[in-house]
C-alpha cells in the first residue's frame, strides 16, 4: 500500500496521506509523490478540486525525522521545495481536512490550501524553534500576514501546541468541525465547487493568491537557504537522535563538543 493514494470521484480528487503508523510523517519519497499528484491534478482535466486529508488519527507529524537525518533538504531543489512549488502553482481549489496532529510541515503545508477544515481533536504545532529549525513552505510570510507579527511570534518562537479554535483565530482553518464531520464537510464544499465553471474558478484563485505569490516565494527561498544550514546543525542532529532514541535533547553534550574542538 503506498503512502500517498488518490481516488477520484466525479470531478473530486482526494488525495490521502497514508502513514498512520508513523502519524503520517513526511519521507523525501511522499513529498515527491504528493508533488506528483498534485502536478498531475493540475494538468487533468477530469480534476476540479482536490481534497488533501490523511488516514489514522493525525493528519501529519511534519518531516519524518529519520529521512531527515538520512536525506537533509539542501539549499536548492528538493522534495519540500518541489512539493511547495506544486501547491503554489496550483490553481484549482485545494481543501484540507485536518484531524489529530498536525505539526511542522503538517501544519504549514495548510497555508497554501483555500479551505481548511479541522476537526476538534486537531492539534497545530510550528516546533522549528524547539528542534533547531527555521519556518518552511514561505510561512514566515504568510502566517504574519495572517495573522498578525505579534500572534504568529508566539507561534513561531514559543513553538507550543495550539488547538484548533486558536488556528482558527490565526488564519489557518477555515472552520472547526466535530470529527465525525470532518470528511463530509470537505466533501460538501469539493461538491459546491465542482459545479462552478472551472474557468472562473482557476481564474478567481491566481487572482486572490497573486499579490502573495512573489513574497511567498521569496520567503520560501530565504526560508530554504537557513533551513538547509540548520538541518545540518550538531544543534539538530542531537534533537533528532533525540528523538529516535526517546530521550531528551542535551545540549550540554554540543557544548562540551564545541568547546574541545
Ligand atoms: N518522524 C518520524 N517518525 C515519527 C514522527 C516524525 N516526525 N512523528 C512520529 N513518529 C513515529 C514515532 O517515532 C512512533 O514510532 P514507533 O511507534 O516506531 O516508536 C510513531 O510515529 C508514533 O508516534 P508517538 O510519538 O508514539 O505518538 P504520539 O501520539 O505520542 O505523538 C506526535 C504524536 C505527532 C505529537 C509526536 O510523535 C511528535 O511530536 N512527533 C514529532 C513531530 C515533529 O517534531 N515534527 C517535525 C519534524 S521537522
Amino acid at each position: 500500500m503506498s503512502d500517498i493514494t488518490t481516488e477520484r470521484s466525479g470531478n473530486i480528487l482526494r488525495v490521502t496521506i497514508n502513514r498512520p503508523a508513523k502519524k503520517n510523517a513526511m519521507t523525501s519519497a511522499m513529498y515527491n509523490a504528493l508533488a506528483d499528484v498534485i502536478n498531475d491534478a493540475a494538468k487533468d482535466d477530469e480534476v476540479s478540486v482536490v481534497i488533501w486529508d490523511a488516514a489514522g488519527d493525525s493528519f501529519s507529524a511534519g518531516n519524518d525525522v529519520q529521512d531527515f537525518l538520512k536525506n537533509p533538504p539542501g539549499p536548492g531543489e528538493s522534495p519540500q521545495a518541489r512539493l511547495g512549488n506544486a501547491f503554489l502553482n496550483f490553481d484549482k481549489p485545494l481543501i484540507a481536512a485536518v484531524q489529530g496532529a498536525a505539526v511542522g510541515g503538517g501544519t504549514t503545508l495548510l497555508t497554501y490550501c483555500d479551505f481548511v477544515y479541522a476537526g476538534e481533536s486537531a492539534k497545530f504545532q510550528l516546533p522549528f524553534v524547539n528542534l533547531g529549525l527555521v519556518p518552511e513552505f514561505g510561512s514566515s510570510w504568510s502566517l504574519p500576514a495572517r495573522s498578525g507579527y505579534i500572534r504568529a511570534a508566539e507561534l513561531f518562537l514559543l513553538g507550543e501546541p495550539f488547538n484548533a479554535q486558536h488556528a482558527a483565530e490565526v488564519g489557518l482553518v477555515t472552520r472547526v468541525v466535530p470529527e465525525s464531520e470532518l470528511i463530509l464537510t470537505a466533501t460538501q464544499t469539493a461538491q459546491k465547487l465542482a459545479t462552478k465553471p472551472i474557468g472562473a474558478l482557476r481564474a478567481t484563485k491566481r487572482l486572490i493568491r497573486q499579490s502573495q505569490r512573489a513574497q511567498i516565494e521569496q520567503a520560501a527561498k530565504i526560508e530554504t537557504e537557513e533551513f538547509a544550514t540548520r538541518v545540518r546543525s550538531a544543534e539538530v542532529k542531537e534533537v533528532f537522535t533525540a528523538f529516535m532514541e526517546k530521550r531528551k535533547p542535551d545540549f550540554n553534550k554540543i557544548k562540551a563538543t564545541a568547546a574541545t574542538t
